[in-house]
């Protein structure tokens, strides 16, 4: 197996700018991968592929809730590199913790609109590239522990994930018979902007919440870890795993279910 395991991959990266999608990206592009970073955050998406080096990275704006602008980034990505081997479906949101009795269904919706339904678009445009070119690619969507037991995250947030690793499982049956694999990286708690926004938290009280709950101890995850876990998935060293929901959480879900 080559040391660069993503040599001559032309790569999509959706929520690229940020967290786990940026770290993916660096290594990803370490790797020998072509990149390209789709996000909302045009400034932090930009100079991100400037740091990794503008002949490995580019940058695309797209809101993955607008399927055109899905439909553009694909375009855009094999009209540069003539083709697309890989997906990593990680644009994300998560809304503020409320009570079920109090459930905001407008919040309810934005949530779904990016977890669920912006996967479904990237996956769909990323997969009729795929099959139009005959390529074997590989799909990677970001779930959560959230995506496989309750009680870990807002209520939008956690039916938008079980909804997501529904849809991993639903589209890698399909897509078997064209060589393309489907599979979800599930992380238990990062220090992101996404988790310390909606918590109200700085990066190392994160940290400290999730090893304080976490069953394995000793290790801090961190974005690099998922990252190393999708690397996988995206590679060829996974070349016969579909349909599988790796989780990144220290078994923190085989003994809270
Ligand atoms: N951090 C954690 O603890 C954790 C745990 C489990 C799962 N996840 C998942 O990991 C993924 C990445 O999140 P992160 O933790 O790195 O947070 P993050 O906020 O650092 O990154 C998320 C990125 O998604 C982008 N994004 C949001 N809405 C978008 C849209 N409509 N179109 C395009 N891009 C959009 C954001 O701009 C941001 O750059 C998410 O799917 C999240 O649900 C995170």
């Amino acid at each position: 197996m080559s040391a660069r395991r993503l040599e001559g991959k032309i790569v999509i990266i959706t929520g690229g700018a940020s967290g786990i999608g940026a770290e993916a990206a660096r290594l990803f592009a370490e790797h020998g991968a072509r990149v390209v970073v789709v996000d909302v955050q045009d400034e932090l998406g930009r100079e991100l592929a400037v740091s990794i080096g503008e002949d490995r990275a580019t940058y695309y704006h797209c809101d993955v809730r607008d399927e055109t602008q899905v439909e553009n980034a694909v375009n855009f990505t094999v009209q540069k590199h003539g083709k697309l081997d890989v997906l990593f479906s990680n644009a994300g949101v998560i809304e503020s913790p409320v009570s079920i009795l109090d459930l905001n269904l407008d919040d309810l919706d934005r949530t779904i609109a990016v977890n669920l339904r912006g996967s479904a678009a990237t996956i769909k445009h990323a997969a009729r590239a795929m099959v139009a070119m005959g390529t074997r690619g590989s799909i990677v969507c970001t779930t959560s522990v959230a995506a496989e037991i309750g009680g870990t995250g807002p209520h939008g947030y956690t039916a938008s994930k079980h909804a997501l690793l529904g849809l991993v499982k639903s589209a890698s049956g399909e897509l078997g018979k064209h060589g393309i694999r489907v599979n979800g990286v599930a992380p238990y708690g990062v220090a992101t902007p996404l988790v310390c926004n909606a918590f109200g938290l700085e990066p190392e009280q994160v940290e400290e919440n999730s090893c304080a709950s976490a069953n394995l101890k000793g290790v801090v995850l961190k974005a690099r870890h998922v990252a190393e876990a999708a690397l996988f998935l995206a590679s060829d060293e996974s070349v016969y795993v579909s349909g599988h929901n790796l989780a990144i959480d220290g078994g923190f879900i085989a003994v809270k279910q």
